[in-house]
């Protein structure tokens, strides 16, 4: 497998790749739910999600963002990422983002009309136990394509994570980290309540340097629920 390929989701959510028996050992978020918000559907991803991974992550506007996915970014490191999804993340919640919301639903016209769009994998949103930066406990990640962005999609499907997570683990804070360089990222983590706690170091495999990273963590008292 390419390490790579299996780091991402570390990277998704930002930071280094975990062993399966690490995994294990902290505990697991339960089922992952299908998640369905006004706009959007968050679903587990698919085999069939490759392409689309593929295509978005080769962009460097999104790749730089994120510290572990490498650029030039292939289909096969798509496919590889979702294989080894498939087969060892049982403990953490990946999902799809996709175009087909509770509107589309609604109107069953509209929702024939774009059936294969509002399928389409747009962005992924993960939350996954593991210890990174001194901290050990769950750690959310996003990325979305970029034609998608200024819209307001990655607020919306985070929110709907985060509100699904904090259902079942009140008391526990989320963590994530943000690369400097990255307003939109930080502006959606403080409209949703994110406090910065720090910084913190990490290699960029995209940029091939080292990058600061300010760490942030959202409460279930701090969570503005959009
Ligand atoms: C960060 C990212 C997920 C944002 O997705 P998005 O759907 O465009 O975000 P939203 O529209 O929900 O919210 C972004 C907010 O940032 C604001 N914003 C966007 N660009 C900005 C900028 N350059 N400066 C300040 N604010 C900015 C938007 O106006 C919006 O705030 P508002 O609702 O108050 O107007 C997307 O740009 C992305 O995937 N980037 C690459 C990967 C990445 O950065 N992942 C996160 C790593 S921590």
């Amino acid at each position: 497998m390419n390490a790579l390929s299996k780091d991402f989701l570390a990277d998704v959510l930002p930071s280094q790749a975990f062993s399966q028996a690490e995994h294990a050992s902290v505990g697991a978020l339960g089922p992952q739910p299908l998640i369905r918000t006004g706009r959007l559907t968050l679903r587990r991803p698919e085999a069939r999600d490759a392409g689309a991974i593929a295509a978005a992550l080769a962009n460097y506007r999104v790749s730089k963002m994120l510290t572990q996915v490498p650029q030039p970014y292939h289909l096969e490191d798509a496919e590889d990422w979702l294989g080894w999804l498939a087969d060892a993340a049982k403990g953490a919640w990946v999902f799809a983002i996709t175009l087909g919301g509770v509107r589309a639903i609604l109107s069953p016209v509209a929702e024939a009309a774009n059936s294969n769009v509002a399928d389409r994998l747009i962005g992924v949103v993960a939350i996954e136990r593991r210890a990174s930066h001194g901290r050990d406990g769950w750690h959310i990640g996003y990325w979305l394509e970029e034609s998608q962005w200024g819209k307001g999609i990655m607020t919306e499907a985070v929110n709907a994570a985060v509100a699904r997570f904090f259902a079942a683990h009140m008391g526990e804070p989320l963590y994530s980290a943000v690369i400097p360089d990255n307003p939109a990222s930080l502006r959606l983590q403080g409209k949703l309540g994110f406090d910065i706690t720090g910084v913190a170091e990490a290699y960029c495999v995209a940029r091939a340097e080292m990058v600061r990273l300010i760490t942030t963590e959202l409460t279930f008292g701090g969570y503005m629920p959009t």
